[in-house]
């Protein structure tokens, strides 16, 4: 890899680091690294923890607490859902801005870096763009064609203001749909085949040549077999790999952290191999929606704290094993939540058969949960020689 293909975020960190070993520690007052946000002891390593945000909670008056911890607690924000297709386009031609809008102020007033997500996914999009293709008055080069467009114009509308964009989004099918061998997957690559992944990289960089362009998936934490029909981390790592030696300009792999305490899961060190592999590549990495999430069965919902306690303790170790993965491979910038607190996460929404819950950092009265906690050691005790800065990757062309 070429050293000036890359910048260091690390001049950051120490310049925060240097702020914060001059906070005057007296007998009296000992510096309390405790009492730092998730977004301070983020940036000593040049990492930005994030959250998404829902506008709908932000903007709630009676509910005070959502928008003190979203603007206090976190270092760089998502928007849940304002920046997606069926949001920002309801009605063909015409945009609604106004909600995006507000995202990236709050942002702004905030001094918070923004995750621009998404452009390109096969969910939450029009009814317009989806029944005009269904019924044959979109054709498929008009449907290009519209794809281009709604890329250019949103990149362009928010240029300069994004940090990293998910340009596309969960491209990649899982072992469980059919046919089982791994394939990509969706309105995409039913209707234009799987070149509109590097179509889309390219109209995005020609509309920012600055933001760092990411691919965001799930199920890609560590590899498995190794088998790409199978191994759906294994498939991300090929496509990513063929991407860039075409010169495709994709600038990192996002990983998105939806997580379950039911299920096997990962150690620290696996997640952290993978981490190194993409960074292999010359691609940033991140993870970007955080939460793990667990069965409510009617023992938790009865409050039975000997089901509630073990779910909680797993939840906050799978948070933490890919906290410490992120912080163990440089190129790891970002660490985002999927919503901080219990009351306003997509999961109870989502997975309601059997139903499920629990899976953010903070309770549903805004108490730090045993996860929260874990994150913001993990942060404290990180440090060289194995810790070290940021590196970001120039963005490419
Ligand atoms: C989810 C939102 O959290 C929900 O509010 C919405 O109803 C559906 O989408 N992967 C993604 C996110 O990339 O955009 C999804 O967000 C969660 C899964």
């Amino acid at each position: 890899m070429k050293l000036r293909q890359w910048s260091t975020v690390g001049l950051v960190a120490v310049a925060t680091v240097a702020t914060l070993n001059t906070v005057p520690a007296t007998a009296s007052r000992p510096y309390d690294p405790t009492t730092q946000s998730l977004a301070t002891l983020g940036l000593r390593h040049g990492l930005h923890v994030g959250t998404a945000v829902n506008m709908d909670a932000l903007n709630d008056a009676s509910d005070p607490q959502y928008r003190r911890l979203a603007s206090s607690e976190f270092a760089s924000v998502t928007a849940e859902n304002v920046m997606k297709w069926e949001s920002l386009e309801p009605t063909r031609g015409t945009y609604n801005w106004a909600p995006a809008d507000q995202f990236v102020e709050f942002a702004k007033r905030n001094r918070q870096s923004v995750r621009g997500h998404v452009l390109v996914w096969h969910n939450q999009l029009p009814a317009w763009l989806t029944s005009g293709v269904a019924d044959g008055s979109i054709s498929k080069q008009e449907l290009r064609e519209l794809l281009r467009k709604h890329i250019t114009t949103v990149v362009n509308r928010y240029k300069g203001k994004i940090w990293q964009w998910d340009v596309v989004n969960e491209a990649v099918s899982d072992p469980w749909d059919t046919p089982s061998t791994l394939h990509y997957k969706g309105f995409w690559a039913q209707n234009l085949g799987p070149g509109y992944i590097a179509d889309a990289f390219r109209w995005a960089r020609a509309a920012d040549p600055k933001a760092l362009l990411f691919y965001n998936d799930y199920n890609i934490e560590a590899f498995g077999s190794g088998n790409p029909a199978d191994d759906k981390t294994q498939f991300v790592y090929d496509m990513t790999k063929s991407l860039r030696a075409q010169g495709v300009p994709i600038d990192g792999v996002g990983s998105q952290g939806h997580l379950g305490t039911q299920y096997g899961n990962f150690d620290t060190l696996q997640v952290t191999a993978a981490l190194k592999k993409f960074a292999g590549l010359g691609v940033a990495t991140a993870f970007t929606e955080v939460d793990v999430r667990s069965q409510l069965t009617e023992g938790v919902q009865a409050g039975n704290a000997e089901e509630i306690n073990p779910r909680l303790q797993a939840s906050a170790a799978n948070f933490s094993v890919l906290m410490k993965a992120c912080l163990a491979v440089r190129s790891c910038l970002s660490y985002t939540v999927w919503g901080f607190s219990d009351n306003h996460s997509w999961v109870p929404g989502w997975f309601d058969d059997p139903p499920e819950g629990l899976a953010t950092i903070y309770d549903e009265n805004y108490q730090p949960k045993r996860a929260y906690q874990e994150l913001k050691s993990d942060l404290i005790f990180a440090g060289p020689p194995y810790v070290l800065p940021r590196i970001a990757p120039r963005p490419r062309r």
